[in-house]
């Protein structure tokens, strides 16, 4: 693969402006406020204001500060009073505004793309927008629209699917929606960051056909809906870091684009001072780490200050653009406490993936005798983790949202079916014998450090989970050889190792009161005595910010799990640790050790198969921890939660499956229930639209924006030099087979197809056409409501490649789509605009987008695997 994604001088007139000409759905009329970046001309009284400025003025506008204000945001650059310049507050992000204060929960972006909407995407950012404003914010970090590449991938959740029409489609809406409210909007993560492990160094190895088709498209799209900002992501592309590549900052961004916009990195994501910015990125964060040494730089005559000017400049101009330079007369909003439009796309983005015998909507006679059973039924998994949780305004839970639309009458009943609290580890089974418990009043003091060493001896043999469940910081839980190892570095540095070899290291004292509180044989003194794992072991669970457990246990402990084996009388070493600090400061440090035993698994299953029998219908909800920090380990779903489907399915034929995922998993249950929801992380209104679908007061409206492989191995990515990579590689080798792309080339059947979802009534296609339009071509076709009920189709238009293609083509790729709702019996025309680019190849010959001209076979479908209806259409060069 070449090292050039781009050295384009060549701007394709069909490449740029396709991407947001059409849009899959109405949008409510573009507001006027806030002119978008890339149209602003350089207004004068930004001019006016540089000249005023000191270089010392002007470079703090180019990294971050703290916010003395203490809001609780992201990033923070504090002005200049005396200029008037105000603060610039800069907060998360892509599913909520994420303060201090709560704010709207937004169901997590992959459920939004789930819509096929760009009205919603719009409205999707205009609350984003608004809250932004109420909370006093300037910048939202979003949107994120890194292109799904590896199924496990932690926050696929929060970004916009798989394939670069729709997220482009998508963005631009979301975007228009952030930006109208007077916000700056940043598109991120610029570029090739589609893995979090090992993100702060892979290099992404990817060539420029396939960058300019797959990768980038989102990112253009985004600034030419008038994105104010980009943020450059962690990784390296052919080996140089995001945040220090001109051929990304400045040749595709600025010279091919035009982005009049600025540049920030991502937290941490900065890796020099004048080259970072000469190659385009103007500001760094969340400090001056780097950037402090700017000021040095011009003053030894290594930077000139016309650099820092201009990347001043930038930033003013977005300011200015999203009229934050003059005084905001608009009232502060206020945020309300349940949200119509987070309903809306909890609702329009699920996805009914199977539904034997029509067995969803539940009937009124089944709607009377539910078991519920599974962890998120009675927590609301409203959100993936990392920067992107938001303090929900509001969390009911599903299980009392179902009771409450089922009638008091109603007979649902509860069990947990996967333990995820699981129970006290006895102290029995602990040498040296502890009681591991300190929760609640028996607290450590904040800064306190508690360290245990020793080892846990099973009573049975079996397969056990050990929970790490913690309050404070960072914990880690390291067990086996991990263990050992650490035993025996905490040994040679003098800080007592083995079983029972806790050493008080400066007790912080008082910090075991009462009885049953406390933990024996353990070590408890000041931080920072944290062991630090040494290199090459997996700590379980470091809870806190990117931390490993989205749902806490019944007491609001962080819990972490590891499986593992244990042989019965047989000691495994293991090592705990607690404390450090919070992100918003040290507090006192709880944790337990825990741990679900195949006894306590076997008799929650029992309870639950139990409930299933008793009731007309079983309702299951499942989920997996997609989180910023770390990729899923595997693709299927954590813990026992496949056993438990299984079981509740062989105990009850009408068993429902609510998922609350963020990313494909696997199902191998999926033949034996009779229905599936898959209801993403839905917001803080996904209980009650969780409930409103099951009931048939709403039906879910989605389609698939990601592949759903049958097995891992499947997957485009399942080569180790592909994913996670290797030397520090990870190869893009793959090209522009990219999800659906992948399949289809391969002929490997998935799960279930990227466009895929059912409804709740029938539909049937009819009389394709397709004729030349506006650069591009019309393809219109008739859509029928064969059902009994109202229900949303959305009708995919795909295209394949010419016979004789110039390069290796998809065998077909999307080129638009529509959402239509259809009252039952209701026929409609549908037509949908195919323009230049999803018809175009990039060519890297002339670095520019090129029409693939030819015999290309236009398809209409119902998912990328269920196509309707076909013709042939002889696609010329674009006419406009
Ligand atoms: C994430 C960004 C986020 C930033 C600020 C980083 O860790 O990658 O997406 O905007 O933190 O919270």
């Amino acid at each position: 693969m070449n090292r050039t994604i781009a050295c384009a001088v060549v701007v394709a007139a069909l490449a740029v402006t396709g991407v947001v000409a059409q849009s899959g759905g109405q949008r409510p009329p573009a507001k006027t406020t806030g002119t978008p970046a890339a149209q602003a001309k350089a207004p004068s009284k930004v001019d006016g204001l540089l000249a005023a400025m000191t270089l010392d003025e002007k470079l703090s506008m180019l990294y971050g500060a703290t916010d003395p204000a203490g809001y609780g945001e992201a990033g923070y650059i504090a002005g200049v009073p005396r200029l008037n310049i105000p603060p610039l507050r800069l907060t998360d992000g892509p599913a909520g505004i994420r303060t201090a204060q709560p704010a709207t929960a937004l169901p997590a972006p992959v459920a939004l793309a789930s819509t096929f909407s760009v009205a919603l995407a719009e409205q999707f950012g205009e609350v984003l927008g608004q809250d932004a404003r109420a909370r006093h914010q300037n910048v939202v970090l979003a949107p994120m629209v890194n292109i799904v590449r590896v199924p496990q991938g932690g926050r696929n959740f929060e970004t916009l699917g798989e394939d670069p029409l729709l997220a482009s489609r998508l963005v631009a809406a979301e975007t228009r929606g952030i930006q109208g409210e007077g916000v700056i909007a940043t598109v991120k993560h610029y570029a090739f960051n589609n893995q979090e492990n090992a993100r702060n160094s892979v290099s992404a190895e990817v060539d420029e056909r396939t960058g300019r088709e797959i990768y980038l498209p989102g990112f253009e799209a985004s600034i030419k809906a008038g994105a104010g900002s980009v943020m450059a992501s962690y990784n390296r592309i052919n080996g140089t870091y995001a945040a220090e590549n001109p051929q990304l900052l400045t040749d595709v961004l600025r010279k091919d684009w035009g982005f009049k916009g600025f540049v920030m990195s991502d937290w941490g994501a900065t890796h020099s001072a004048a080259p970072a910015l000469k190659s385009g990125m103007e500001m760094e964060m969340p400090n001056g780490r780097n950037f402090g040494a700017l000021a040095d730089a011009v003053k030894k005559g290594e930077l000139t200050e016309s650099v820092v000017n201009e990347a001043a400049k930038r930033i003013l101009t977005a300011m200015d653009a999203a009229g934050l330079l003059a005084p905001d007369t608009r009232p502060v909003p206020e945020i309300p406490t349940t949200s119509v439009v987070a309903r809306d796309i909890a609702i329009a983005g699920s996805v009914l993936l199977k539904n034997q015998g029509n067995v969803l909507p539940l009937s009124k006679e089944d709607a009377q005798s539910i078991a519920v059973i599974g962890p998120t039924a009675k927590v609301l998994l409203f959100g993936g983790g990392g920067s992107s949780a938001v303090r929900p305004m509001r969390r009911e839970i599903p299980l009392d949202a179902l009771q409450k639309k089922a009638g008091p009458g109603a007979r649902i009943t509860y069990a947990k079916g996967y333990d995820l609290d699981g129970e006290l580890v006895p102290p029995s089974a602990l040498r040296p014998e502890a009681t591991i418990n300190i929760v609640g009043s028996n607290a450590l003091p904040a800064g306190t450090t508690f360290t245990w060493n020793g080892t846990v001896v099973a009573p049975k043999t079996g397969d056990y989970i050990l929970k790490l469940q913690s309050v404070g910081g960072r914990g880690s839980l390291l067990t086996g050889a991990a263990a050992t190892a650490a035993q025996q570095q905490a040994a040679a540095a003098g800080r007592g190792a083995g079983p029972g070899g806790g050493q008080p290291a400066g007790v912080g004292g008082g910090q075991q009161a009462g009885a049953g509180g406390g933990a024996r044989g353990a070590a408890q003194g000041p931080a920072p005595a944290a062991p630090v794992a040494p290199t090459g072991m997996i700590p379980v669970g470091v809870p806190g910010f990117g931390g490993s457990a989205l749902l806490q246990t019944a007491d609001g402990l962080s819990n972490a799990s590891t499986p593992i084996h244990l042989e019965a009388g047989v000691p495994t070493p293991i090592v705990i640790t607690a404390g450090g600090t919070g992100r918003g400061g040290p507090v006192p440090i709880q944790v337990r050790l825990a741990w679900v035993s195949p006894d306590i698994e076997k008799a929650r299953i029992d309870e639950a198969v139990a409930a299933a029998k008793a009731a007309r219908v079983a309702v299951v909800f499942v989920y997996d921890e997609g989180t910023e920090g770390r990729d899923r380990a595997s693709l299927s779903l954590p813990g026992i939660q496949d056993k438990l489907v299984a079981a509740v399915a062989a105990a009850n034929p009408r068993t429902v499956v609510v998922m609350n995922n963020g990313a494909p998993v696997l199902m191998p249950w999926a033949g034996q229930v009779a229905a599936i929801l898959q209801v993403w992380y839905p917001g803080q209104e996904g209980a009650e639209a969780t409930a409103s679908m099951l009931l048939g007061e709403a039906a879910p409206g989605g389609r698939l924006p990601v592949t759903f492989p049958s097995r891992a191995e499947d997957a485009p990515t399942a080569k180790p030099e592909r994913y996670p990579g290797v030397d520090g590689k990870g190869t893009y080798s793959e090209g522009i087979f990219v999800g659906y792309r992948w399949y289809d080339q391969e002929k490997i059947e998935p799960l279930y197809p990227f466009g895929f979802g059912l409804s709740y009534t029938t539909f049937a296609y009819s009389n394709i056409g397709v004729k030349r339009a506006g650069g591009g071509y019309d393809v219109t076709f008739t859509l029928k409501n064969t059902g009994t009920r109202e229900g949303v189709e959305v009708p995919q238009v795909y295209v394949g490649p010419p016979p004789s293609a110039p390069v290796p083509m998809a065998v077909k790729a999307l080129a638009g789509f529509e959402r239509v709702v259809l009252a039952p019996g209701a026929t409609k025309n549908v037509t949908v605009h195919v323009d230049a680019q999803p018809l175009s190849y990039w060519s890297t010959k002339d670095h520019a987008f090129k029409v693939a001209v030819g015999k290309r076979t236009f398809m209409v479908g119902a998912s990328s695997r269920d196509i309707k209806l076909t013709t042939d259409v002889n696609v010329s060069e674009s006419r406009r």
